[in-house]
């Protein structure tokens, strides 16, 4: 609330209701020093290229003052863009390509092109918080679906909204690398759900964070099956540095006006700096190089975090290796009472991880008996140390 003295200004209705969402609260929690933390779902600060974008921006500000000015969307950083997402396995025109500050922005403005108040939109009941605070202004209908551990959204439930007559705004995917659940969506479902799209002429949001940082078999994602109804959202956060907040959009030629209408309402051109850093960091040709670096090293820390659940986790908790992203995702015995777990992993262990039901649409309704564990900040020791400390207090509350 907003006050001066007595008097207090009245908020949209939408913002009355807002207040620090779990995830933060327990984000607070959990920087504690001498925590060893699986919350949150940062990077790792040792895998920044610091040197090369150090370089790139002395390079990008020697050019002359100029570079600081308002400026138009750079040309040169979308054929890049075009070039890496041929790289996975899509191919699009610069005409298509939307520069954004981030994937959150761009999944911000996609939702108040698409989004009238009140309409509906379909999403799992899981999903990544960042994306249900982008939803809350519009307050939507939100038709959720389950999610299987081992296929991903539940397509047939997509389908079964659409045929009983909804018409969302929109379908929400995190087709690779899920935050949190950490499945990836099944061959056979990708081409089903784009099907459904097409059919029903519904677009869906394809949110591709993690979607360059797959271990093993990488697959295209859902744009390259549909040019007209799946809107890919890209990011250099997880793939370069997310301080530089430069991501971006391929969606149909004719939104790239509305939407660049509404960024100017939002932001001008955020970032016009930071787009000219990474398009000079691109032009080095080191960016192919660092990605298979993180897929390296990311990789090497989910495998040390697989065996360590292996060994010290409980038979009843169950897990599926993530082939892509940031999370491992574990079910818990229901008898386990996860808020308890912890509360008892900070204090007794100073071990952290979030809730499931931290990422539950509608609060509360799944994730109860379950975790998000991340291992790309931890290091492997601080995975190897933290692991069993965790199991131990899980033990614990089990016996
Ligand atoms: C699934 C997902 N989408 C989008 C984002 C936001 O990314 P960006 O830093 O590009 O805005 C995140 C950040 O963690 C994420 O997990």
């Amino acid at each position: 609330m907003i006050s001066c003295g007595k008097q207090r200004a009245e908020l949209a209705s939408w913002a009355r209701g807002l207040e620090q969402s779990a995830l933060q609260q327990m984000l607070i929690a959990t920087s504690r020093p001498g925590i060893i933390s699986f919350a949150l779902g940062m990077p790792a600060v040792e895998f920044f290229p610091a040197e090369a974008l150090a370089e790139a921006t002395a390079c990008v500000l020697s050019v002359n003052a100029g570079v600081l000015q308002y400026s138009p969307p750079l040309q040169s950083l979308k054929q890049h863009v075009r070039e890496l997402m041929k790289r996975r396995g899509v191919n699009c025109r610069e005409e298509q390509i939307f520069l954004t500050a981030g994937a959150q922005q761009g999944m911000s403005l996609l939702s108040r092109l698409l989004l009238e108040p009140c309409r509906s939109v379909i999403t799992e009941e899981l999903i990544y918080t960042g994306f249900q605070q982008v939803l809350e202004p519009f307050q939507p209908h939100v038709l959720t679906v389950s999610t299987d551990a081992e296929t991903g959204m539940d397509v047939d439930a997509v389908e079964r909204h659409l045929r009983g007559g909804a018409r969302p705004g929109f379908i929400y995917s995190i087709t690779d690398g899920h935050n949190p659940l950490s499945v990836r969506l099944h061959p056979s479902k990708r081409a089903r759900l784009v099907e459904l799209a097409e059919q029903y002429r519904v677009p869906i949001i394809e949110d591709d964070a993690y979607g360059f940082l797959c271990y093993e078999n990488p697959l295209p994602p859902l744009r390259a099956l549909s040019e007209r109804w799946v809107f890919y959202v890209g990011s250099f956060s997880k793939i370069l540095a997310p301080a530089l907040r430069v991501g971006w959009l391929v969606v149909p030629e004719e939104l790239i006006l509305p939407l660049s209408v509404i960024k100017e309402a939002t932001d001008i051109d955020a970032a016009p700096l930071s787009q000219r850093i990474v398009n000079a960091y691109l032009d080095t040709g080191q960016l192919p190089g660092q990605i298979d670096m993180l897929r390296t090293q990311y990789g090497l820390r989910r495998d040390v975090m697989m065996r360590a659940l292996a060994e010290n986790f409980p038979d009843a908790a169950r897990w599926m290796k993530p082939d892509c992203g940031f999370f491992a995702w574990v079910e818990l015995p229901p008898v386990v009472d996860v808020d308890e777990l912890f509360r008892r992993a900070i204090e007794d262990e100073h071990v952290a991880f979030i809730p499931g039901h931290a990422f539950s649409v509608n609060k509360r309704q799944g994730g109860m008996s379950s975790i998000r564990l991340n291992f790309s900040h931890p290091t492997t020791t601080q995975i190897e140390e933290g692991i069993p400390r965790l199991a131990r207090v899980l033990k614990s509350l089990l016996s």
